[in-house]
């Protein structure tokens, strides 16, 4: 295990209502809310951020959201910027999910604009990268990945890279219970380090939070968190339920052990 914080950040995507969200987090605000050695970020539905973020208030546990726009105001109907988000205690924020990618049509170019946006609000980036099977299949993965970080960190200061969080999330394993081996997500992990080096420097690569995400369970998580340069996760469908995402938390907690 690397000096590196270990991240566990939940994307709750389209669920809970305010009141619902509201609940989980303070369930799990009384179960790992004093947790240091673990950061955790919940990312719930815009609609949800005020109700958690009251929820989380005076805990460890940070609030994330899992978009934005990046111009600051303006004729964006449905939209949120940075300072809203800021407004309501949000400290990171979701970017180039894939579903954002695919469903919505982001590019590389609307991605990194937002990631230049959302650095200058000083919030925190996660930015999510990661292959199709088809790509994967055409052994394709590392130039996929390669052209999304590169595109996606275009002219991110060196001063503030450390604020950005990189989610390698493989677009086979999102939902489907396909997980990547721990080989394999650490073959891409290392890689993406080796990005970061090129562009910021050894030093400051080796303090950026690699996350994977993708079907990552309790199950499966102690043997992916103990890859050297995955130093966390992105978790859809297990951030759910309280008890599978304290688990989530545990596993991060005992890999900075072993
Ligand atoms: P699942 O954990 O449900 O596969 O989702 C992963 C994901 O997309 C997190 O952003």
């Amino acid at each position: 295990m690397s000096s590196r914080t270990p991240l566990i950040a939940g994307n709750w995507k389209m669920n809970k209502t305010p009141s619902e969200g509201a609940e989980l987090a303070r369930a799990l605000a009384a179960q790992v809310g004093t947790e240091s050695a673990v950061q955790i970020v919940l990312c719930p539905p815009f609609t949800a951020l005020a109700s958690v973020s009251q929820a989380v208030d005076g805990t460890h546990l940070a609030v994330g959201a899992q978009n934005m726009h990046d111009k600051a105001s303006g004729a964006f109907t449905g939209e949120v910027s940075a300072a809203m988000l800021r407004g309501l205690h949000v400290s990171h924020v979701i970017l180039g999910h894939s579903e954002r990618r695919s469903i919505f049509g982001e590019d590389d170019a609307f991605i990194n604009r937002k990631v230049l946006a959302a650095l200058e609000a000083s919030l925190k980036p996660i930015l999510c990268v990661g292959e199709l099977l088809s790509e994967r299949e055409a052994g394709r993965t590392n130039e996929v990945v390669r052209v999304q970080v590169e595109k996606g960190l275009a002219g991110v200061p060196a001063g503030k890279a450390e604020q950005v969080v990189i989610a390698y999330e493989p677009v086979w394993a999102i939902g489907t219970g396909k997980t990547a081996t721990p080989a394999m997500a650490q073959e891409v992990h290392a890689f993406i380090r080796g990005l970061l080096s090129a562009q910021f420097g050894a030093e400051t690569a080796g303090r950026i939070r690699i996350l994977y995400g993708g079907s990552m369970k309790p199950d499966n998580a102690d043997a992916l968190l103990a890859e050297h340069d995955i130093d966390g996760g992105l978790i859809g469908g297990a951030s759910l339920e309280a008890k599978g995402f304290i688990e989530l938390v545990r596993s991060a907690s005992r890999s900075l052990g072993g």
